[in-house]
């Protein structure tokens, strides 16, 4: 039986506009973790899906004139679309008009009530609505005749009204020993000051449902409130394990992958709920950076969004993934566009996609493209094996740039490894050096595409079938283990595409 389990979550995206880039830069990161965990042996559960209550998405649907649900069917079903288009492995798509997370919220709602953590009074404060979030007085100022949130720069508006209010003061020393007994629980290490210092500076209680609209998911008992957007949505990620019906093989999830605008919601709120309804809290966050376009963050309020269904169809899904996965560092913020996009595919084409070429030509030409046949007692110098800790260590630190440079500085040694060897030289190599050094390099091509798998999945299943290496044996034991002699190959068409 297998009993390693990994559960990995992205953001649930509001569905009041499209999807774009940023959205498909979250999902291709978990989807490369996803991938790599399963091929290192693990049972992975992997979910997305979309957040659809609330004031933002009920006036969205209002300017469409459509009434909110059947608005949300419309876009949810772009986001399921755009998970296909990037050749995602999610296990589950989840949506937040769905009964299985409506019960999984009342649930939770009723263990904060058991537990005293509810109460009832007014609110009277800022709010954004595009933010969906509550804004203390020195987290905003004016602009332009406008009260605007400082970290975000969304508009703010006064709001007041009859609201739940849950206990979250109560939760600000819990929270604070929590970070400390679990230094590791806010990713990257940058994220983590933000955070304690916010709760440092104190909590005040949270407005946990609203009573001037109502598309939201009822409060048990209480008609008249609406469950506040972010209790509804952080909590799709407990929904999706059915936890409350004993099938819980996956929660507590160990990592939810997000971008850092949400960072306080996922980090304070969210282990204070579960805290709150005695519920094991997640083992980490991981607070990823913004894609700029120019120097600025993409979205949809900007109006500079790069399309990433247009960038797949031109160039291919693999393609963007690599690309984002190599250019941006994982953690930071990172600057994209066309110009660069090209060099590193170009770059792709010239390194691992040139190995290839040369390998194959070789063997086609003098060994009918069969795994030629090594001398007795050879062994591949070590040099040219990857050394499987360190890929995992990379993973495991979530250094997703460092993982895929490391699978491109690995093809660049192999391919040096090739000019100085001179394979297709015979008269300074014997016969069987010849085959010994075709046969190594086979096996760094092999590794090669095991390690691109979980970021270029269709041209690595591609690559490896030509290698006689099916889906199911795309696995991290596999790197550096020999290919059976004789076996017959095909040579790939072309992997990587150049542009000019
Ligand atoms: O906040 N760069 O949904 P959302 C990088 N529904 N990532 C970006 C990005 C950019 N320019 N723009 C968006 C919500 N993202 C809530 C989440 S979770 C319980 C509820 C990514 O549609 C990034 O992951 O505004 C960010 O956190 C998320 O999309 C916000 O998506
Ligand atoms: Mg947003």
């Amino acid at each position: 039986m297998n009993n390693k389990k990994f559960y990995i979550t992205t953001p649930i995206y509001y569905p009041s506009a499209k999807p774009h880039m940023g959205h498909a830069y979250s999902s291709i990161a978990s989807d490369v973790i996803a991938r790599f965990k399963r091929i290192n042996g693990y049972d992975v559960s992997f979910l997305t899906g979309t957040d659809e209550h609330g004031l933002k998405i009920q006036r969205a649907a209002e300017e469409q004139n459509s009434d909110p649900l059947s608005f949300c069917d419309k876009i949810s079903q772009t986001f399921i679309d755009l998970s296909n288009t990037l050749n995602l492995s999610n296990t589950d798509f989840i949506r937040t008009t769905e009964d299985r997370h409506k019960n999984t919220v009342k649930k939770l709602w009723s263990l904060l009530q058991e537990n005293d953590q509810l109460y009832l009074s007014k609110y009277a404060g800022w709010y954004s609505v595009s933010d969906e979030a509550y804004y203390l007085e020195n987290e905003v100022e004016e602009l332009d005749g406008k009260k605007i949130s400082k970290s975000s720069g969304s508009e703010v508006t006064w709001m007041e009204e009859e609201s739940f209010f849950f206990k979250l003061s109560d939760w600000q020393k819990p929270l604070l020993d929590f970070y400390k007994n679990n230094p590791d629980f806010i990713q990257p290490e940058s994220r983590k000051n933000e955070v304690i210092s916010f709760v440092s500076g104190g909590l005040k209680d949270l407005s946990v449902s609203r009573t001037t609209f109502d598309w939201g998911i009822e409060v048990p008992n209480n008609k008249k409130h609406v469950m506040y957007v972010w209790l509804d949505a952080l909590t799709n990620y407990l929904s999706a394990t059915n936890y409350f019906n004993n099938h819980n093989d996956f929660w507590p999830a160990d990592v939810h992958i997000i971008g850092k605008d949400i960072l306080r919601f996922h980090a304070v709120y969210w282990p204070a709920f579960l805290m709150a309804a005695k519920l094991p809290v997640p083992k980490q966050i991981f607070g990823h950076g913004w894609i700029l376009s120019g120097e600025e963050k993409m979205s949809k309020s900007k109006g500079n969004i790069l399309d990433p269904l247009e960038l797949i169809n031109q160039y291919g899904s693999d393609e963007i993934r690599y690309y984002l996965m190599k250019d941006v560092i994982f953690g930071l913020d990172g600057k994209i566009n066309i110009d660069n996009l090209r060099i590193t595919l170009n770059d792709l084409a010239n390194n691992i996609g040139n190995l290839s070429n040369r390998i194959f030509t070789i063997l086609n030409k003098n060994y009918e493209c069969k795994v030629p046949q090594i001398n007795d007692g050879y062994t591949i110098n070590s040099d040219l094996l990857v050394d499987k800790k360190t890929i995992i260590q990379f993973i495991d630190k979530y250094e997703l740039h460092n993982y895929t440079k490391f699978i491109h500085s690995y093809s660049s040694t192999i391919n040096k490894y090739v000019n100085d060897n001179e394979p297709w030289n015979k008269k300074n190599n014997s016969e069987q050096n010849i085959k010994n050094i075709l046969f190594s390099t086979l096996v760094a091509l092999k590794n090669i595409f095991i390690l691109l798998y979980p970021v270029m999945p269709l041209v690595s299943i591609k690559f490896l079938k030509s290698l006689n290496v099916n889906e199911n044996e795309i696995k991290i034991d596999n790197i550096n283990e020999k290919l059976t002699i004789n076996d017959q190959l095909t040579k790939p068409d072309i992997l990587f595409k150049k542009y000019e």
